[in-house]
């Protein structure tokens, strides 16, 4: 087991350099398939998710760690959760596990469980940083909530982060995106949230998946990230279900021990991976 800080909580250290800055890498949305062929409007999902980490890897050899933020299956099957893990158990990263809408959290959570001590981590130190991470689904719904638990979680977390610089992390935006359609999936007791964030300046940043899009701009006092999937890409803006023809990508992230945080999101090449439409039925 990783070394650990005392308090209320465990909170497993990531391997790092005293003073250095922690490079994390999220990789979201990968919406992997019961069987390893499958495509998605026209994208193949586990060949899209292989590039992209492909790309990852090459890019930032020396990240600290890999947060995997929801969706990680489209059909909450077994099968894709193992594959996932076999294909992810070479990195030379601890890996963290999140449900989103499209899992099923429990088989997710119980195949994580599995993948080392990181795969099923809910709060960690990296560095001066601590970062907490959120389980927004809800079981048959395809908008979010955290509920009692993860509220709990949460205060616990934040109460114990000693005024650390902190990251908040789950699958489910809290805020108007922009793209009307995807906006009424936003957290259901988003206000909660916001009122219990207002009592911790320490928090920094928010992350999350869900709308496979890239968005870096300030909510309420802190910076919102959201990010592109592996695999389709929804149309910033949209007020009805639009693809985008950008490419599959991936988001970094340095956290910086004055409290400070670089982010930016990397591509495949224009091109790669082009979906088969850019109307259909809505799919978040
Ligand atoms: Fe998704």
């Amino acid at each position: 087991m990783p070394d650990t800080l005392p308090g209320v909580l465990t909170w497993p250290v990531l391997p790092a350099q005293p003073g250095q800055p922690i490079t994390l890498l999220q990789l979201t949305d990968l919406h992997l398939c019961e069987s390893a062929q499958a495509s998605l409007l026209g994208v193949p999902v586990e060949s899209s998710f292989h590039a992209v980490l492909a790309q990852a890897c090459q890019d930032f050899p020396d990240a600290t760690a890999c947060l995997l933020t929801g969706d990680l299956s489209d059909d909450g099957s077994e099968a894709a959760y193992q594959r996932l893990a076999a294909h992810t158990q070479s990195l030379p990263w601890p890996v963290m596990w999140l449900p989103g809408n499209h899992d099923d959290a429990a088989t997710l959570q119980r195949v994580a469980a599995h993948q080392g001590e990181w795969g099923a981590v809910r709060c960690f130190a990296a560095g001066e940083w601590r970062v907490i991470l959120l389980d927004s689904s809800v079981p048959g719904e395809v908008g979010g909530a955290l509920g009692d638990a993860e509220y709990r979680l949460l205060e616990l977390a934040l109460m114990d982060s000693n005024d650390c610089p902190a990251l908040v992390v789950m699958h489910h935006p809290a805020c108007d995106s922009g793209t009307r359609w995807i906006d009424g999936q936003q957290l259901a007791d988003g206000e909660r949230f916001w009122q219990v964030l207002a009592r911790y300046p320490n928090v920094k940043a928010l992350l999350c998946g869900h709308i496979h899009q890239d968005i870096d701009r300030r909510v309420n006092g802190l910076r919102w990230l959201a990010s592109p999937s592996t695999c389709v890409q929804f149309m910033p803006g949209a007020v009805a279900f639009q693809l985008d023809s950008a490419s599959p990508g991936y988001r970094w992230l340095v956290l910086k021990p004055d409290g400070s945080l670089d982010s930016g999101v990397k591509r495949l090449p224009a091109g790669a991976f082009p979906v088969s439409g850019k109307h259909g039925e809505a799919y978040s």
